[in-house]
């Protein structure tokens, strides 16, 4: 049964591609909530993805726009609120890409257009949404901001490639912005590190069932799964958590703060 928690709240959900996304996901636990939304997308996806069923199952707008191009950013922005009727009480960054993953390139063997290109999607366009919704005062008092990381920011994954280093800008960016928006605006900036997730930005890194498996071995709750993870951004742009902010949220079963598990340790004996 719904609990409303997000009633008269409204916003942007950036990154829904899919009905295996967590954009989408949490698009669907918003609306449940009593929560209403712009979707948003970049145009190719919009014309690949399949949208316009989350839309019309969540009664809401769809708005096209790259997330690295300013101008497009704005434009959202403005539109949002007039469609939305007033400030935003919460938005979604959901959005990351790599062409160096894409297309197979080795972390010692990098283009670095591609990195520019990746870190522009994965990373900076957090940084320009945010300048955007602040110096047009969108946000509304208490309102939260989350975007998605992973623990390759902190630790090392190898076939993370150079998601790794923009999932640490990102969530460096979430502290640094957070700080001004929390003084200046009071709205709250967070980011939250999944467990691996089986969506189309997942399979892209090589060996994610490997990955997966070793994730749901490690943490003692087992992976956050999509859904889950909806209901904890859920939460974060509710009223309950109006002091938590500048935080790089682990929403992971405990993986984070696991050395080893003993059905590591007894896969391995296994092994011998
Ligand atoms: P997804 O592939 O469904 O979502 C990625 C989204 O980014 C897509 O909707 C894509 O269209 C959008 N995007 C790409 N370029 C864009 C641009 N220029 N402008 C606007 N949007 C653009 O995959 P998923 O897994 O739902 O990814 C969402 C977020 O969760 C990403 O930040 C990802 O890194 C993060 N994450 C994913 C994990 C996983 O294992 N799947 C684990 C931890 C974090």
């Amino acid at each position: 049964m719904s609990n409303q928690l997000l009633a008269q709240k409204k916003g942007i959900i950036f990154g829904a591609l899919d009905n295996q996304s967590i954009a989408w996901k949490t698009a669907e636990a918003v609306a449940e909530a009593g929560g209403s939304f712009v979707l948003t997308n970049a145009p190719v996806a919009l014309r690949m993805g399949t949208i316009s069923e989350l839309a019309e199952k969540t009664n809401s707008q769809v708005i096209s726009a790259d997330a690295t191009n300013v101008k497009e950013l704005n434009a959202l922005v403005d539109q949002s609120q007039e469609i939305l009727g007033g400030k935003l009480d919460f938005v979604l960054h959901s959005i990351g890409m790599s062409v160096n993953v894409r297309k197979g390139k080795h972390y010692t063997e990098l283009n670095y257009d591609w990195l520019t290109k990746g870190w522009d999607i994965s990373a900076v366009s957090f940084h320009k949404l945010l300048q955007t919704l602040y110096h047009k005062n969108s946000m509304a008092p208490w309102g939260s901001i989350v975007a998605l990381s992973y623990i390759a920011a902190q630790r090392t994954f190898p076939n993370y490639n150079d998601m790794a280093e923009n999932k640490a800008y990102l969530e460096s960016i979430a502290r640094s912005f957070g700080y001004f928006f929390g003084k200046n605006k009071k709205v709250r900036v967070n980011t939250i590190s999944q467990s691996p997730t089986l969506t189309t930005a997942g399979k892209g890194v090589a060996g994610l069932d490997g990955f997966l498996n070793y994730a749901e071995k490690m943490s003692p709750l087992g992976n956050a799964t999509a859904e889950e993870c909806a209901n904890y951004t859920v939460s974060l742009f509710s009223d309950l958590t109006r002091k938590v902010t500048l935080q790089n949220l682990y929403h992971d079963g405990g993986f984070s703060n696991v050395g080893v598990s003993q059905e590591i340790i007894d896969s391995l004996e296994d092994n011998k």
